[in-house]
C-alpha cells in the first residue's frame, strides 16, 4: 500500500494525557431484541460534552447520540428486526444513516433523496431487518463533514447465529479529532485547504471516545477485535507489533482469514476491519499498537498490557472462518462494464481532460472533486449510472488524482476484483473501497436493491466539494 508523504500532511502535536490510564473504554450499551424478534432503541443527537483526552483537560463540547461518544453500540441478531426512533436535539436538520447495511431505499437516511431531513426537535422512525451479520455503523448523512465531526456517529453490531468462539468480543471505533489547547474542537470543518487536499486530519485520536493509554488483555486470550474507523478523514494503517493479527471480515462481510498485506491493517474512513487477536505474550509484559500510515508520523495509538494471570497456556486454535452472508454472486461473463473516473483536488492533473472547461466553471463555485467530471452540489442529482434491478455490473474506476479515496456504495455490499489489472488475492466484499493515488479498482456486484443511492468519497470534505454521485437501480429489469 502506497503512503502520502510527510509533506502531504502538517505535523500536529498529539494532546495526550499525563499518566492516566484509560479504563476498558466500554460502550454504552443499547437493548437486544425482545423474544418478538424486534429491537426498539430511541436515538437522541443532541450537543453534550465528552472527556475525550480526560483530566486534567475539560470536557468537550461534542454533538452525540444519548450523551455519549461513540453513541450506544446497537447490537442484534441477524435476521432481527430493528426500529429506531429518533429525536433530533440539534440545533439543526438531521439525518441517521446506516453505513454498509442493505437496508430499503426509504431508510437509508439520505436527506430529500431518500426522506425528508429530520428538522430540530422532530422525530423520524427508521425500520429494516438486520439481513447481514457483521460491524457496522450508524451516522448521519446531513452536513456529514461538521455533525459527524463533532462525535455524532456509533457502532451498530449483527451478531451471527453462531458467533465465533473467542474469550472476548470488542468494538473499538476509531476517531481523529481536530481539538484546541483547551480541548474544544477547532470550528475551522470544511476550510478549504482540507477540502482540497487529504481532509480534516486532525491531532487527537481515541478509541470509544477516549485518548487510550492501555488497555488490559490476559496471556492466552483471544479477542475478536471489531475496528470502525469514524473519523472524517484520517486513514490508520494499525501494527500489532509482535502479534499476529488475522482479519476475519472486511465491512462487516466475512473474508477468508488472512494476515494483513504489509503487517498492517489499513482502515480508511468508514471501512471496518473485524480481527482475530491471539495475545501471546508473556503475563506483566505489554505490546504497543502503532498507527504508522502515514510516513514520518508515526505514533503510540494504544499499549495492550498483560495482567500477571494468564487466561490459558496456550494460544487457541479454534475455526476463524465466519459463515457468507448471503449476497448475490456477480456473474463476470455477463456484467455490463461502466468506466468511473475520479478528478479534482490539488496536485491533480484535472486539467487534462476532456470535460476541462465544464471543471473549470464547477471549480468557480467552490467545487473541487468530481466523478465523471461532474461535481455534486447536494443529494438530489440525475443519477450518474441506471442499473437494471436483478443484473450483474463491473464498475471499473480510476483514480486520477493525487490522494487517497475511500469510494462507498449505498444500499449494496460489492466483490473488489481487481487493483491495477491485478485479480484481488480474496475477492473481499466491501462496501467501502480504498484507492490509492492513480490506482485503478474494479469492483463487481448484482443491482438487486432498487431505489437510488448514494456513491461517494467517504473522506467527508471530499463528498462536501463534489465527490459524490448517485446510482439507480431501477425497478425492473428493463435496460442494461
Ligand atoms: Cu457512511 Cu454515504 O455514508
Ligand atoms: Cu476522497
Amino acid at each position: 500500500m502506497s503512503k502520502l508523504s510527510t509533506s502531504a500532511l502538517s505535523r500536529r502535536s498529539l494532546l495526550r494525557i499525563g499518566g492516566a490510564t484509560a479504563a476498558a473504554f466500554a460502550l454504552p450499551r443499547a437493548v437486544a431484541a425482545a423474544s418478538t424478534g424486534l429491537a426498539e432503541i430511541g436515538l437522541h443527537p443532541s450537543p453534550g460534552r465528552a472527556p475525550l483526552v480526560g483530566f486534567p483537560h475539560p470536557k468537550t463540547p461534542v454533538w452525540a447520540y444519548n450523551g455519549t461518544v461513540p453513541g450506544p453500540e446497537i447490537r442484534v441478531r441477524q435476521g432481527e428486526r430493528l426500529r429506531v426512533r429518533v429525536d433530533n436535539g440539534l440545533a439543526e436538520e438531521t439525518t441517521v444513516h446506516w453505513h454498509g447495511v442493505r437496508v430499503p431505499n426509504a431508510m437509508d437516511g439520505v436527506p430529500h433523496l431518500t426522506q425528508k431531513p429530520i428538522a430540530s426537535g422532530e422525530t423520524f422512525v427508521y425500520e429494516f431487518n438486520a439481513v447481514d451479520a457483521g460491524t457496522f455503523w450508524y451516522h448521519p448523512h446531513q452536513r456529514g463533514f461538521e455533525q459527524v465531526g463533532r462525535g455524532l456517529y456509533g457502532p451498530l453490531i449483527i451478531e451471527e447465529h453462531e458467533p465465533l468462539r473467542v474469550d472476548r468480543d470488542l468494538t473499538w471505533v476509531l476517531d481523529d479529532w481536530r481539538l484546541t489547547q483547551s480541548a474544544a474542537i477547532s470550528d475551522d470543518f470544511g476550510n478549504g485547504h482540507d477540502v482540497s487536499h487529504n481532509g480534516r486530519v486532525g491531532n487527537t485520536v481515541t478509541i470509544n471516545g477516549q485518548v487510550p493509554e492501555s488497555f488490559a488483555v490476559h496471556s492466552g486470550e483471544r479477542i475478536r477485535l471489531r475496528l470502525i474507523n469514524a473519523a472524517n478523514a484520517r486513514i490508520f494503517g494499525l501494527d500489532f507489533a509482535d502479534l499476529a493479527p488475522v482479519i476475519v471480515a472486511l465491512d462487516g462481510q466475512p473474508v477468508s482469514p488472512h494476515a494483513p498485506d504489509d503487517e498492517m491493517i489499513v482502515i480508511g474512513p468508514a471501512m471496518r476491519a473485524d480481527i482475530v487477536l491471539d495475545m501471546t505474550g508473556r503475563p506483566g509484559s505489554h505490546v504497543t499498537v502503532v498507527d504508522r500510515f502515514y510516513e514520518g508520523l508515526e505514533y503510540r495509538l494504544v499499549d495492550l498490557a498483560y495482567d500477571n494471570e494468564p487466561l490459558r497456556a496456550r494460544a487457541s486454535d479454534w475455526p476463524m472462518e465466519l459463515p457468507a452472508n448471503l449476497l448475490a454472486e456477480p456473474d463476470l461473463d455477463a456484467a455490463t462494464r461502466h468506466e468511473v473516473v475520479f478528478n479534482g483536488g490539488m496536485m491533480g492533473q484535472m486539467m487534462m481532460g476532456s470535460n476541462m472547461g465544464s471543471m473549470m466553471d464547477q471549480m468557480h463555485s467552490g467545487k473541487v472533486w468530481f466523478i465523471n467530471g461532474e461535481a455534486a452540489t447536494g443529494h438530489v442529482m440525475e443519477p450518474m449510472l441506471t442499473l437494471a434491478r436483478g443484473r450483474s455490473y463491473v464498475l471499473a474506476m480510476a483514480n486520477d488524482t493525487a490522494w487517497h479515496h475511500p469510494i462507498h456504495l449505498h444500499g449494496h455490499s460489492f466483490r473488489v476484483i481487481s487493483r491495477n489489472g491485478q485479480p484481488t488475492r480474496h475477492r473481499e466484499w466491501q462496501d467501502t473501497v480504498m484507492m490509492a493515488p492513480r490506482e485503478r479498482v474494479e469492483i463487481a456486484l448484482v443491482a438487486d436493491n432498487p431505489g437510488d443511492w448514494m456513491f461517494h468519497c467517504h473522506i467527508l470534505e471530499h463528498m462536501a466539494a463534489g465527490m459524490m454521485g448517485v446510482i439507480r437501480v431501477g425497478p425492473e429489469e428493463t435496460k442494461t
